[in-house]
């Protein structure tokens, strides 16, 4: 046998062994034996790397160390759920897909709602080729290599070759994983995680993939996706991953009624506790695939799939004190440190996690919840990441022990004067250019995403150039020079994990802000106006407000009556932006940032308009086309007046079809008689 039908039996082999183990829980053959056969084939692999095969199990033991994990974007957007917490709300939902489907027949597949952090794995050709988290939903870290060393993940699987697909799964670490892991750490002397999520997302972002394979990940997965209609059903896609080898949960279930999904949420709400990790609900998802077309999308969340959430646990605990946090717009939210009397310092214990802060919102909840330090209190923490404090427990007061709280009247961060405006439940600091987090807050404000999109700074990066005295505002980020950031250094301290971080300027760093500083000057005036932090004045109405007025000359002159008249500006809105441009200092600085080369008008960006001739029609395709991607077939139908609308009603004019449709649109666009129409009929319409 050459050394290349040897290595492709023994990673056959072993993949098999490792595929009964970890899969079905059959050990065939002894670890011991399981081992010699590794060793052999790390050893042929390292004499003979080229034919090392994608699929070869010595790559779950890591060894790749990763620097910085690449940004990637999916290829389908990372989306999340709706979330219910009553009975009520899931008939609600019910009744919303009921009416969507207008009386036709549907299923649910309920699963459980794995607490760990979700990951995307795509194949190609029958292998493996990248893991990525979820990021922001539409960009995620490439985690390839420790998504790799999840053992029950196939690296290989027999799918026709040429077809590739994605999978999308929950990332955890099995409670007896995460056992192991704190007791080593703290054997070590090192800090322990707080919960089996957090150990989680903390490993599978190390950048040692060798370690990560120590620590013992592992992956339910939920979702098939591709570009072609392989499955009628979500259930006929959960059977045929099983049989591929990938780790599907047994607990899913089908239910025809509401009232089964309700059972289904009963059943598993104490059972759960028996599972190798955290749960904290479940998924309600309609099993046709063509009837979750019908439905669609909401921005955020498919209306055909929604989240179940277990009661949130609630306990007791101690009101140390109240502390102040100051955000980036000034506002003051009052914190409640918490502890527990036995627990001396250590917070409270809460659905598996550590709790020592709870937010209280606003001078408001306070009195609403009529609190007094020293009081008893009850804690609940609903699955999201802040704590909430409910109520006293008015029982326990003892009115000696317990003082009153006295809300600040000065900023705890910088000591200026904090007010209340009429009708507003929070505190602001109203030293907005010399309060150090408004400062700081801001220039993160303005490196956003859908901001200024300087992806190369980050929290961190800013506290350090703020701390140093060379970022003190957002302007000077337009004066940096390699000579002010090179060499510039800074140790933090993990609060939660205790793990020291440098940050440190080096080259490659310093190079990367600088470019990434230059490019923002080429971002979109949408996105400069939404940067400069105006209040009121979110992604979405910056679109609008860059839209209708053209350039920041026409915003800073419109009165408050003429903002009035742009798309979806209200009251509050409109004031605020009034308000921002009488400020001296705001003209001055937007003087000087159109000084250094930022974009102030939106000829550019400007929606083409090419005709009215669709002005009043709703149109929706199906399919693909032959003159347009999907993006230019709505750019098309907009500038010339159209609307593009997102799922097929009696309200719908025109349904256009193109190649390999979905038959569910056209089917309810027959029973709804909407008019159908090609690619070239579209085309005819406009001439
Ligand atoms: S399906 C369009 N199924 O919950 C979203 N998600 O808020 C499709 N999750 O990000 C997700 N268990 O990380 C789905 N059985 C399950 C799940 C599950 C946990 C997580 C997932 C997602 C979040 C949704």
């Amino acid at each position: 046998m050459n050394p290349a039908e040897r290595i492709s039996e023994l990673t056959e082999k072993l993949n098999y062994y490792n595929q009964r183990y970890y899969m079905d829980s059959v050990s065939e053959i002894s670890d011991q034996d399981f081992d010699l056969l590794l060793k052999q084939l790390e050893s042929l692999e390292n004499q003979y790397p080229d034919l090392k095969l994608p699929e070869s199990p010595t790559h779950r033991v890591g060894g790749t160390i990763t620097k910085n994990f690449a940004s990637v974007e999916h290829r389908y957007p990372m989306l999340s759920l709706a979330n219910t917490y009553n009975e009520q709300e899931l008939i609600d939902f019910d009744e919303r897909v009921k009416k969507g489907l207008n009386g036709e027949a549907y299923e649910y597949i309920c699963e459980l709602k794995f607490d760990g952090i979700s990951l995307s794995m795509t194949y190609e050709n029958s292998i493996f080729v990248r893991g990525v988290t979820r990021g922001d939903g539409v960009r995620g870290d490439d985690i390839t290599n420790n998504v790799k060393t999840i053992k029950t993940l196939p690296l290989k699987v027999a799918a026709p070759r040429g077809r590739s697909f994605e999978i999308r799964g929950e990332g955890f670490l099995p409670y007896s994983s995460f056992e192991k892991m704190n007791s080593d750490a703290e054997a070590a002397g090192e800090e322990s995680y707080a919960n089996a999520r957090n150990a989680a997302s903390g490993s599978f972002k190390l950048q040692d993939s060798a370690e990560v394979a120590r620590r013992g990940l592992d992956a339910y997965v939920y979702q098939f996706l591709s570009d072609e209609e392989i499955f009628t059903t979500h259930e006929e896609s959960l059977i045929a991953l099983k049989n591929l080898g990938f780790n599907v949960s047994p607990t899913w279930q089908k239910c025809t009624d509401i009232q089964s999904v309700i059972e289904y949420i009963k059943l598993w709400d104490e059972k759960r506790y028996s599972l190798p990790m955290a749960t904290d609900g479940i998924v309600i998802k309609l099993n046709s695939i063509a009837q979750r077309a019908e439905l669609g999308y909401t921005a955020k969340s498919p209306r055909w799939a929604i989240a179940y959430k277990y009661k949130a646990e609630s306990k007791p605990a101690i009101l140390k004190a109240v502390t102040y946090q100051v955000g980036r717009t000034g506002a003051i939210t009052p914190v409640a440190e918490l502890d527990n009397d036995k627990l001396n310092g250590k917070g409270i214990h809460l659905s598996g996690t550590t709790v020592k802060r709870a937010s209280l919102h606003n001078a408001n909840e306070i009195e609403r919840l009529d609190l007094r330090i020293g009081d008893t209190v009850f804690v609940e923490k609903g699955g999201e990441i802040i704590p909430k404090v409910t109520a006293v427990d008015v029982s326990k007061r003892d009115m000696l022990s317990t003082q009153e709280i006295v809300y600040p009247t000065t900023c705890p961060e910088c000591g200026g004067q904090l007010s209340r405006k009429e009708g507003e439940a929070n505190h602001y600091c109203t030293n907005e250019k010399g309060c150090p987090p408004q400062i700081r807050g801001r220039i993160e404000h303005f490196i956003h995403r859908k901001a200024m999109n300087i992806d190369s700074l980050g929290e961190g990066k800013i506290e350090l150039l703020y701390d140093k005295g060379i970022v003190n505002d957002i302007t000077d980020l337009y004066d940096l020079t390699y000579d002010k950031l090179f060499g510039l250094e800074k140790v933090t301290e993990d609060e939660l994990t205790g793990k020291i971080r440098k940050i440190g300027f080096k080259e490659k760093t310093v190079q990367n802000i600088l470019e990434g500083i230059e490019k923002s000057k080429q971002a979109p005036f949408k996105q400069v106006l939404f940067g400069i932090g105006i209040r009121y004045v979110g992604a979405t109405v910056a679109e609008k407000l860059a839209s209708f007025f053209k350039n920041i000359d026409n915003i800073k002159n419109a009165d408050y009556e003429t903002l009035r008249t742009a798309p979806e500006i209200g009251d509050k809105i409109a004031q605020s932006i009034v308000e921002y441009f009488q400020n001296e200092e705001n003209q001055i600085f937007i003087e000087r940032l159109r000084l250094a080369g930022l974009q102030f008008s939106a000829q550019d960006e400007v929606k083409e308009i090419e005709s009215d001739q669709l002005t009043g029609k709703t149109f929706l395709y199906t399919g693909t086309f032959v003159n347009f991607e999907r993006e230019a077939l709505e750019q098309k139908i907009e500038a010339n007046g159209g609307k593009v609308v997102s799922g097929v009603s009696g309200k719908l004019d025109f349904l256009i079809v193109g190649e390999k449709p979905g038959a569910s649109k056209i089917q309810k666009a027959q029973k709804l008689n909407v008019k159908m129409i090609s690619e070239e009929e579209f085309m005819a319409m406009l001439g």
